[in-house]
């Protein structure tokens, strides 16, 4: 049984913040598309059919680097793969965003622009000190939960990922939920004879650090 509540627990039509992690290889400014859009895709779709209001939060690249980019491509690849329309606000958590999330009907789906262009999304801090940003302070009232589907991104301690679950009540999304669940059997299961891990991954620091 997974710790946390999953978005089978969630009440009907709530108007859900949904943190998702879209972040994508970009090629001469052009979104790649991969399997963290049909994964995420998922879960939105059933939120959406659900009939709860879904808007997404998510991230792409650090400043200062080419993968710096908005959002408004990863809109269009996740409706595609949702096959729903994801409209697209470039605005994080000002008066535009606030007006496009107010216009919402049950159904609809929204995202916002790159979280990362926010600049309390990025200093790692704890949770209590993300929770009193002015980004968090201002995004929460407008939702009645949050939905963290964003499993690749958790291990950040950043506004979007840990100010949020303090203010909101909180739910795990699909492929939160799947990536808990297989990576809690390593503990669960038993093994007939030793064990040989292999650590797979893209990032050569992150990987290193595991190791
Ligand atoms: C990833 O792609 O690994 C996650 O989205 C985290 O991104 P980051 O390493 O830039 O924090």
């Amino acid at each position: 049984q997974p710790m946390f509540r999953t978005i089978d627990d969630l009440p009907a039509e709530q108007r859900l913040l949904v943190r998702l992690d879209l972040n994508s290889p970009v090629e001469d400014g052009e979104v790649q598309d991969n399997r963290r859009f049909s994964r995420h895709a998922r879960t939105v779709r059933e939120l959406a059919e659900a009939g709860h209001r879904v808007v997404c939060l998510a991230h792409q690249g650090r400043p200062g680097r080419d993968t710096f980019v908005s959002l408004s491509q990863h809109a269009e690849v996740l409706s595609e793969h949702v096959g729903r329309e994801v409209a697209f606000v470039a605005d994080i958590h000002g008066e535009e965003a606030q007006a496009a999330i107010v216009d919402l009907e049950p159904g609809e789906i929204l995202l916002l622009e790159n979280v990362r262009m926010c600049e309390d999304e990025l200093p790692e801090k704890d949770p209590k000190t993300h929770a009193e940003s002015e980004f968090v302070e201002t995004l929460a009232p407008f939702f009645d939960a949050y939905v963290n589907d964003a499993y690749s991104a958790a291990h950040r301690k950043h506004a979007s990922l840990v100010g949020f679950p303090l203010v909101l009540p909180a739910y795990a999304g699909r492929v939160m939920e799947s990536e808990y669940e297989a990576n809690t059997a390593i503990a669960t299961r038993e093994f007939d004879g030793p064990v040989t891990m292999v650590v797979g991954g893209t990032k050569a620091t992150d990987v290193i650090g595991v190791m």
